[in-house]
């Protein structure tokens, strides 16, 4: 049986240059298809807002909304390391609420680990959490919650200043002890040098072939869902969206045309019944 990745394993894969493959999941479909095709962690992502409750951005996204998320997708991946987002704001209100609604997504939700968006300025909240016994992902470059204050979602880092800012960020967090760095929307070299830079994995998303690892969201590698936009940065591995449109059109146009159900879909009454049954309808209604 799979075994759940702990971080001293994520640790080793590392300094042994084993790629981690980590993946998105909202729920139990998502969670038991990703657990046995073999991922390595799994990220219930803030992103739901967007893939699964239609958001526009990951702002709406309640701490109540990733406890029940998580909850589903710890029940369909029970030998996976599952790591959630704390939402917007959830971890910026001071050490006891930060706490606290960390450790809801934990007790209630039954997360293994946080993730948190944002750099040297968590530093304070990483320690706090990580003394209490919760690991933390950090998650620097592109931070989707601050996308009304970044102005887009547009690659990081791009200038000399950003570059420098975005490599002591990764530092301190490794310093304050987060297990881990997302590295999101980065320049490939960027992110080469940041990975070589700290001693804990960095996981892309859009920063290249030199990360530790990689995570991608589930619906945009599977295109599962309506109009979904093309990124660079993701490669597709099959189009489930389509097959299930055209599965829905299919069952809709047989209900309407009565070509389903057929009498292999339907319970017959035994011969004796289904006499005395013909005769209160009068043999109709079939
Ligand atoms: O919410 C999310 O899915 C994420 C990934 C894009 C890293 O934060």
């Amino acid at each position: 049986m799979k075994q759940a990745l702990t971080l001293p394993k994520l640790k080793a894969m590392k300094a042994q240059k084993k790629p981690i493959a980590m993946l998105t999941a909202y729920d139990h479909p998502s969670a038991m298809l990703s657990e046995e095709a073999g991922v390595d962690m799994i990220l219930v992502g803030d992103s739901l807002g967007n893939v699964v409750l239609g958001y526009d951005t990951t702002v709406p996204v309640k701490l109540e909304d990733m406890i029940y998320h998580t909850r589903a997708v710890v029940r369909g991946a029970p030998n996976t390391m599952i790591v959630t987002d704390m939402p917007f704001a959830t971890y910026r209100l001071g050490p006891e609420a930060t706490l606290r609604n960390a450790a809801r997504l934990m007790q209630e939700g039954g997360a293994h680990a946080v993730k948190l968006e944002g750099g040297a300025e968590l530093s304070d909240e990483i320690r706090l959490l990580t003394s209490a016994g919760i690991p933390v992902l950090g998650h620097i470059g592109l931070t989707p919650q601050s996308v009304h204050q970044i102005g887009g979602y547009r690659v990081q880092g791009k200038s000399s200043e950003e570059a420098e800012k975005l490599l002591q960020d990764a530092k301190a967090l490794e310093q304050a002890g987060a297990f881990g760095v997302v590295l999101e929307l980065v320049t490939e070299e960027l992110a080469a040098a940041v990975t070589h830079s700290i001693s804990i994995p960095t996981i892309g998303i859009g920063a290249g072939r030199g990360c530790d690892g990689q995570v991608l969201v589930y619906h945009d590698i599977l295109r599962y869902g309506s109009g979904i936009r093309d990124k660079k940065m993701v490669k597709s591995y099959a189009n489930i969206g389509d097959t299930i449109r055209s599965a829905i059109t299919e069952y809709v146009d047989e209900v309407r045309t009565k070509a389903f159900p057929e009498e292999k879909h339907s319970f017959p009454l035994d011969q004796s019944a289904s006499q005395n049954v013909t005769k209160l309808y009068g043999g109709e209604g079939k």
